[in-house]
């Protein structure tokens, strides 16, 4: 039912998984011996971080975030403004911030320095997709799923006007779906 607004699949739910898997051994080998607090920020990241955190062998905890970034229809903009702060301390902790995508990075670059003021042991950020062609703002990803290329897609958590989350596959939503 919602497949027909897809124009085309980029990452299957086997090829989602098989880079889950990768990158949780990545970190797995990063932080021996250390506990992890993921930081998911929402809502896009839901799905992509309950693979992750199933997946990495290592003891961790959980926190989130939302934020807003006054954007319109499919690009954000550079105010933000934190709508649900974390519930726990960060100070001293090993933080992995997990986001699904990485755009103009206007987001990230104001959250992670936000939370590098709170003390962290360190910060990383892990983001499931990257759209580098569309980079406004300097965003340093240490883990990260894909690169894409400047097409706006949707499925496995990432949404459009909070549709499409639910689907187990990332794909290009058809530009005429959002009058592109
Ligand atoms: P940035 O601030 O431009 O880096 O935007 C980051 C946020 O924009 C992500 O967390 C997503 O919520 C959203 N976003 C950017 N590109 C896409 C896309 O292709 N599909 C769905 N959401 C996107
Ligand atoms: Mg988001």
């Amino acid at each position: 039912m919602l497949e027909k607004d897809i124009q085309e699949i980029l990452f299957t739910e086997e090829q989602l998984k098989k880079r889950v898997e990768e990158l949780a051994r990545q970190i797995e080998n990063d932080y021996a011996e250390k506990e992890v607090m993921f930081i998911g920020i929402l809502r896009g990241s839901f799905v992509f971080l309950a693979d992750l955190c199933r997946a990495v062998d290592l003891p961790c905890t959980l926190d989130f975030m939302s934020v807003s970034s006054y954007g319109t229809g499919t690009t954000s903009s550079g105010q933000i403004q934190i709508i649900k702060d974390l519930s726990e301390d960060i100070t001293g902790r090993h933080v992995i911030v997990v986001e699904d995508i990485l755009d103009s990075g206007n987001t990230l670059h104001y959250l992670l320095n936000i939370l590098e003021h709170r003390h962290p042991a360190s910060v990383r950020l892990c983001a499931l997709l990257d759209k580098p062609e569309r980079r406004v703002k300097p965003v340093e990803l240490h883990y990260c799923g894909f690169s894409i290329p400047d097409a706006f897609v949707v499925g496995y958590g990432l949404d459009y006007a909070e549709r499409y989350r639910s689907l187990p596959y990332v794909g290009i939503l058809k530009p005429e779906v959002y009058g592109g």
